[in-house]
C-alpha cells in the first residue's frame, strides 16, 4: 500500500527542485533540512498587547508549535490583527470591528495560500476574530482546528461579581447618582482581572460555543477559561489532533455543513447567545456554499427553548458553565433531549455523538442550565422581524425579561454620538422607541455595536420602559428590548431613514413584526424627499469596505 502523502501542499514548495531559494529561506527561518518533507502547519493567532482577550495568545501559539513538532510536523507561527470590541465600543474605533473580520479572513487565506501550509491551527480571542478564522479555513479547505483563547475570570468588588458590562453600565449609574466616584473607579479597576475574552454569553463566548458545536474546535475548547489547566493542555496536545485530521484528510467543508450549522444555532439559542451570531453564521455558510438565511434562525427559535441563566440577561458567566461541565455537558444534555444532530463530524475525526459518550453529565444541583420542563423562555431569544421599516429583516433579542411587544413613540438619532448626547441630557424618556440609524454596514461604516447607549439606558434605569431599534448591531453584552440589523439600512435608503420623531413604532416579537404606524402614502412622500447623505469616510480600508460589503441579511460578507 502506498504511503499517504501528508505534505500535500508544502511539498509543492519544499520538494520542487526548481525552487531552491524558497527552500533556502525556509531553512534560514529555522526549519532543519531533513524536516522539509514533513507537513507544514500554520499556527496563527490574533495575539496582541493591550487587550485581555488577545494578550496571551502568542504564548498559546508557542505551546501549539511545540505540540505540532512533537507530532512530527513543522509548526510555523504567524499573526494577524484583532480589534477589541470592549475598547472600541462607544467610540469611532468600533467602525473597524466588524470589518476586521474580513482582514482576518483575508490575511489567514493569504499566508496559508502563499506559504503552502498543509494544515492550520488558529487561536482567537474576540468576537469576530473567530468567524474570520473559520471563513478563511473554509476558503482554503485544508485540515484546520480553531483553538479558542478562553474566557476571562470574573472580577469582584464589594462582594459583587463584575465583568466588562459592569464597567459599561457603571457610567449610566454614575450619571444617575446611583454610585459614587470611588465605586465607579473601583468597578473600572476590577472588571477585567487578567487574560481572556469577555466573560458572559457575549459574542466571543457565543461564537466559541457555536464553533465547538459545529465541530471546528476540540471538545471543551469554547468553555475552558484562558487561565485554566484545561486550556493549557488543549494547546499542548492539539498537534496530535491536527496530525490526525491531515492523515484522515478531513477538511472544514467535510465538517461544516447545514446540519452542523443548525447544531451551532441550537446551542447558542439554548445559551441565549449574541445576535452577532446571525451575521457570522450566515457569512460562514455563504463562504462554504451552504444554504442558510435569517429565517432559519427563526425556525430554530420557534422550536428551541432558552435554558441558560447567563449574562447579559441572566446571572452566570462562562467560567461558571465550565465548572459544571462546559459546552460538552450542555451538548450531551441537548443530544439526549433530541435537540442536536449527533451524526455531524468534528475535528476529532469522530461524530458529535461519539465525542460526547464519555462526557460527564451536569451535576444534579446546578441551576445554570434549566430543564426543558422549566425554561427561561419556551422559545429562542433571537427573533427575526419584518415590516415596513425592515423589509429585508431585522434581528431582535428577546430573552423574556423585557416582554414581547413594545409600542412607543420614536425619538430619532442619526449617529451613536447624538444618542449618547441625548441620553446624557435626559431627552430619552419612558415610552420612547429610540431609533439609531445611519450606523449600518455602509452608513457606520462597519455596522458598529451600540453597547454604550444600551448600557447607559440600562444604567439610567430606563431598561424596562424604552426600546431601541437600529441598522447597526448590538454587542453580545446588550440587553433590554432591542432590535438591530434593520435591513435595508438608512444609508441605502431603507425605510428606517424615514421615521420621524413622534411616529408610533410597534415591535411585536410574537408576530415577528416591526412597523411604523403611518400610511404607506406618507412613507412614499417621505421616501421621495429623502436625500442620501455623504459617506462618513472616503478613503482607506473603511472606504474599500463600504464599496464591497453586503447587507446584514447577507452576513456583511465582502466577497459575494
Ligand atoms: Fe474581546 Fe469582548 S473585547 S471578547
Amino acid at each position: 500500500m502506498s504511503k499517504k502523502v501528508l505534505n500535500k501542499y508544502s511539498r509543492l514548495l519544499t520538494q520542487d527542485e526548481s525552487l531552491p531559494a524558497a527552500q533556502s529561506m525556509i531553512i534560514g527561518s529555522g526549519v532543519p533540512y531533513d524536516d522539509l518533507d514533513k507537513p507544514f502547519i500554520g499556527i496563527g493567532s490574533t495575539g496582541f498587547d493591550g487587550n485581555p482577550c488577545n494578550m496571551h495568545l502568542a504564548m498559546f501559539a508557542a505551546l501549539q508549535k511545540k505540540s505540532v513538532q512533537e507530532a512530527g510536523m513543522v509548526g510555523l507561527i504567524f499573526n494577524t490583527i484583532g480589534v477589541s470590541d470592549g475598547i472600541t465600543n462607544g467610540n469611532d474605533g468600533m467602525r473597524y470591528s466588524l470589518p476586521s473580520r474580513e482582514i482576518i479572513a483575508d490575511s489567514i487565506e493569504s499566508i496559508t495560500g502563499a506559504h503552502f501550509y498543509d494544515g492550520l491551527l488558529f487561536t482567537a480571542g474576540c468576537d469576530k476574530n473567530m468567524p474570520g478564522a473559520i471563513i478563511a479555513m473554509l476558503r482554503m479547505n485544508r485540515p484546520a482546528i480553531m483553538v479558542y483563547g478562553g474566557t476571562i475570570n470574573g472580577g469582584h468588588y464589594k462582594g459583587e461579581k463584575l465583568n466588562i458590562v459592569s464597567a459599561f453600565e457603571a457610567y449610566g449609574k454614575k450619571l444617575q447618582g446611583k454610585i459614587n466616584e470611588e465605586d465607579y473607579r473601583e468597578i473600572i479597576k476590577n472588571a477585567c482581572p487578567g487574560p481572556g475574552a469577555c466573560g458572559g454569553m457575549y459574542t466571543a463566548n457565543t461564537m466559541s460555543s457555536a464553533i465547538e458545536a459545529m465541530g471546528m474546535s476540540l471538545p471543551f475548547s469554547s468553555s475552558s477559561p484562558a487561565r485554566s489547566e484545561a486550556k493549557k493542555r488543549e494547546c499542548q496536545t492539539v498537534g496530535e489532533a491536527i496530525r490526525l485530521l491531515i492523515e484522515q484528510d478531513l477538511k472544514p467543508k467535510d465538517i461544516i455543513t447545514r446540519a452542523s450549522l443548525l447544531n451551532a444555532m441550537k446551542v447558542i439559542t439554548v445559551l441565549g447567545g449574541s445576535t452577532n451570531a446571525v451575521l457570522h453564521l450566515i457569512a460562514i455558510a455563504k463562504t462554504g456554499g451552504i444554504e442558510l438565511c435569517m429565517d432559519d434562525f427563526q425556525k430554530i427559535s420557534d422550536t428551541t427553548p432558552l435554558l441558560a441563566d447567563m449574562k447579559p440577561s441572566g446571572k452566570y458567566l462562562m467560567e461558571d458553565l465550565f465548572k459544571i461541565g462546559g459546552i460538552p455537558a450542555l451538548m450531551k444534555f441537548m443530544l439526549r433531549e433530541g435537540l442536536l444532530d449527533g451524526s455531524c463530524l468534528t475535528v476529532t475525526g469522530k461524530t458529535v455523538a461519539e465525542n460526547l459518550v464519555a462526557v460527564p453529565d451536569f451535576p444534579e444541583d446546578q441551576d445554570l442550565i434549566r430543564p426543558l420542563s422549566n425554561p427561561i423562555k419556551p422559545e429562542g431569544h433571537i427573533q427575526i422581524l419584518y415590516g415596513n421599516i425592515a423589509k429585508e429583516g431585522a434581528v431582535a433579542k428577546i430573552t423574556g425579561h423585557e416582554g414581547e411587544r413594545f409600542v412607543g413613540e420614536a425619538i430619532c438619532f442619526d449617529s451613536e454620538a447624538d444618542l449618547n448626547h441625548g441620553i446624557h441630557h435626559g431627552l430619552v424618556k419612558p415610552g420612547h422607541v429610540v431609533v439609531i440609524r445611519y450606523v449600518g454596514p455602509k452608513g457606520g461604516p462597519g455596522m458598529p455595536e451600540m453597547l454604550k447607549p444600551t448600557s447607559a439606558i440600562m444604567g439610567a434605569g430606563l431598561g424596562d420602559s424604552v426600546a431601541l431599534i437600529t441598522d447597526g448591531r448590538f454587542s453580545g453584552g446588550t440587553h433590554g428590548f432591542v432590535v438591530g440589523h434593520v435591513t435595508p439600512e438608512a444609508m441605502e435608503g431603507g425605510e428606517i431613514a424615514l421615521i420621524q420623531d413622534g411616529d408610533t413604532i410597534v415591535l411585536d416579537a410574537k408576530n415577528n413584526s416591526i412597523s411604523v404606524q403611518i400610511p404607506e402614502e406618507i412613507l412614499a412622500i417621505r421616501k421621495a424627499a429623502w436625500k442620501k447623505p455623504p459617506y462618513r469616510v472616503s478613503s482607506g480600508y473603511l472606504w474599500k469596505y463600504i464599496k464591497n460589503v453586503e447587507n446584514a441579511s447577507q452576513g456583511c460578507i465582502t466577497d459575494l
